[in-house]
């Protein structure tokens, strides 16, 4: 099967919604509370990725296996004003079947990619500090530990980390 990572098109809408709930619940269970996972909403995300893939300051990529849709990511300007930050990965979600064979390495590339079409030379991104597989994977990528802060999910108040890359270029 030929996998590719490709920008993301507003018709990819619904696939990356569907990659969005299916990993939100196979990657947070245990770590958010149940009735919040199982109340999230396909349709609900489908209509926010058709807003956000219209956005001309968007980059959206989606890794496909053939004809399906089983990763995305996100990225672009950093959003909360972190200091020494002007990048940030936004999202990256690969189902569960897909994980471990290279689409997320493609999918930070292809980021890496869009953010330097706007201009930024470095990436910061949050992750859940109890998400050990995905802390790994970035610490694999080079990243940096940046700090620890709460934040709210839901009913839950959890904590999380973030991990930076000073430059683009470290980005391995
Ligand atoms: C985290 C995630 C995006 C990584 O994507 P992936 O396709 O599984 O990872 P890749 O196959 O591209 O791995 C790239 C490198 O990271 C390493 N890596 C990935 N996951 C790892 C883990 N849990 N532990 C150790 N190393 C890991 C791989 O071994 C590989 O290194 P190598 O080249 O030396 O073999 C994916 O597993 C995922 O979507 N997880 C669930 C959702 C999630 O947690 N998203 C992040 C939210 S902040």
């Amino acid at each position: 099967m030929v996998s590719l990572v490709r920008p993301a098109e507003v018709e990819d809408a619904a696939a990356i919604a569907a990659v969005h709930v299916a990993t939100w619940r196979t990657t947070y269970r245990g770590l958010l509370p149940d009735d919040f996972l199982n109340s999230l909403d396909e349709s609900g995300y489908e209509e926010r990725w058709r807003r956000i893939l219209v956005e001309p300051s968007s980059r959206v990529y989606v890794a496909a296996d053939g004809p399906q849709v089983v990763g995305f990511a996100s990225g672009g300007r950093e959003r909360a004003g972190e200091d020494g930050f002007s990048g940030e990965l936004y999202a990256i979600y690969v189902v569960q079947e897909a994980q471990g064979r290279g689409h997320g390495r493609r999918l930070v590339q292809a980021v890496v990619g869009g953010l330097r079409e706007l201009g930024l030379e470095d990436m910061i991104v949050w992750v859940l500090r109890d998400n050990a597989d995905a802390r790994k994977f970035y610490e694999r990528l080079g990243g940096a530990y940046v700090r620890t802060q709460p934040i709210t999910i839901g009913s839950a108040l959890l904590q999380e980390v973030s991990y930076g890359w000073r430059s683009l270029d470290a980005i391995v």
